[in-house]
């Protein structure tokens, strides 16, 4: 017998302010069939003045809760994954504990930029697998719509802001890849590519600080960096990319997700796709991602997935699970 961290309930929260690429056309020099063309993005949603991430960490939350048929205090742990949590500390994951009404459990918060959720998701099966938890709730939220710089066209057309949810629980399999839950898990970094992808400000220089990228940089190791890993851990897992019944990737650019599912094997039939309406939410586009292919009737219970992200630091992963 093998624990095994299983799926039970999974939700989103999108702020209500949808924000066309037209938009962006009367303030900076760009057009919205270059931003479609370059992204695949056609729109994003952004913060209300005041909402914060843990604001809509826990109403994602709360809609997984209710799927999963769970009270917050049936949670033994919270997890979130976020660049931008409301306050330097304490962690995001705290302040949805308290916004849920929790009374017990702990929380913390996990910092990996996009493939944050990936991160996060690791160390709750982590947490599963030795017996220190039960039932974790595992969460992707951001607000970079509060690290943007309005005037970088390069970088301030791509982000949006949301939040999804995922709960997880323990569950007895028989050790096989037929089992469901998280069945493989692949974590990566590499600081020597720090520069390419990072806010130049923070707690120890005292500013907030925008976001700086080289996209052409980014690009490259994106393409080659995330199929490398869903084939690592599609391959500790004892399968390959003709058994996957959906890849849900990180929805950072709509080319990325393509040549990443050419790479595996995999058609674009196949891919969960939503990078159109979200743009690049950072940590919260794969948990949001997995909860519109839920609700889009296209992942089913005892479907194979691979979630695969990249983000600054150089971080990126893998987990493959069955649903
Ligand atoms: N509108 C119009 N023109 C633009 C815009 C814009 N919004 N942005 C850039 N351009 C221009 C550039 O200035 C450049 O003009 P030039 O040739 O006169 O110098 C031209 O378009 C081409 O620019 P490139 O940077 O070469 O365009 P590219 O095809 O590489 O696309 C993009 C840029 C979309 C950013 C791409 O590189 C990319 O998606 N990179 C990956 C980014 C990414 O995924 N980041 C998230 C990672 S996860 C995380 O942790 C946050």
């Amino acid at each position: 017998m093998t624990t095994r961290a299983v799926a039970r309930g999974v939700g989103h929260y999108l702020p209500d302010r949808i924000v066309p690429n037209s938009e962006f056309e009367e303030s900076i020099e760009t057009s919205d069939e270059w931003i479609r063309a370059r992204t695949g993005i056609e729109r994003r949603h952004f913060a209300a003045e005041g909402q914060t991430t843990s604001e809509m960490a826990a109403l994602a939350a709360e809609a997984a809760l209710k799927m999963a048929g769970m009270e917050p205090d049936d949670i033994d742990a919270v997890i979130v994954a976020t660049s931008t949590a409301d306050l330097t500390f304490p962690s995001a994951a705290t302040m949805v504990q308290e916004r849920l009404g929790m009374t017990r459990g702990f929380a913390f918060d996990v910092q990996a930029v996009c493939a944050g959720f990936v991160f996060a998701l690791a160390n709750a099966n982590a947490l599963i697998a030795s017996g220190q938890a039960e039932r974790v709730l595992v969460i992707g939220a951001e607000t970079f719509s509060r690290i943007m710089d309005w005037s970088d066209r390069t970088t301030c057309v791509l982000f949006g802001d949301g939040a999804g949810a995922v709960v997880l629980e323990a569950a007895e399999g028989d050790g096989t890849n037929a089992d469901r839950g998280i069945l493989a898990t692949d974590l990566n970094s590499d600081g020597r590519h720090k520069d390419i992808l990072y806010v130049d400000g923070g707690v120890s220089t005292q500013t907030t600080g925008y976001l700086r990228m080289q996209g052409k940089e980014v690009f490259r190791h994106a393409v080659e960096k995330l199929a490398q890993t869903a084939h690592a851990s599609l391959a500790k897992a004892g399968l390959s990319g003709d058994e996957v019944d959906w890849i849900v990737p990180h929805q950072a650019n709509l080319r990325i997700i393509k040549s990443t599912a050419q790479k595996m094997g995999v058609g674009m039939d196949r891919v969960v796709v939503t990078v159109q309406d979200h743009g690049n939410t950072s940590a919260a586009s794969i948990p949001l991602a997995l909860s519109v292919g839920v609700a889009r009737g296209q992942i089913k219970q005892g479907d194979l997935l691979v979630t695969e992200a990249i983000g600054g630091g150089l971080a990126w992963g893998s987990v493959v699970l069955r649903w």
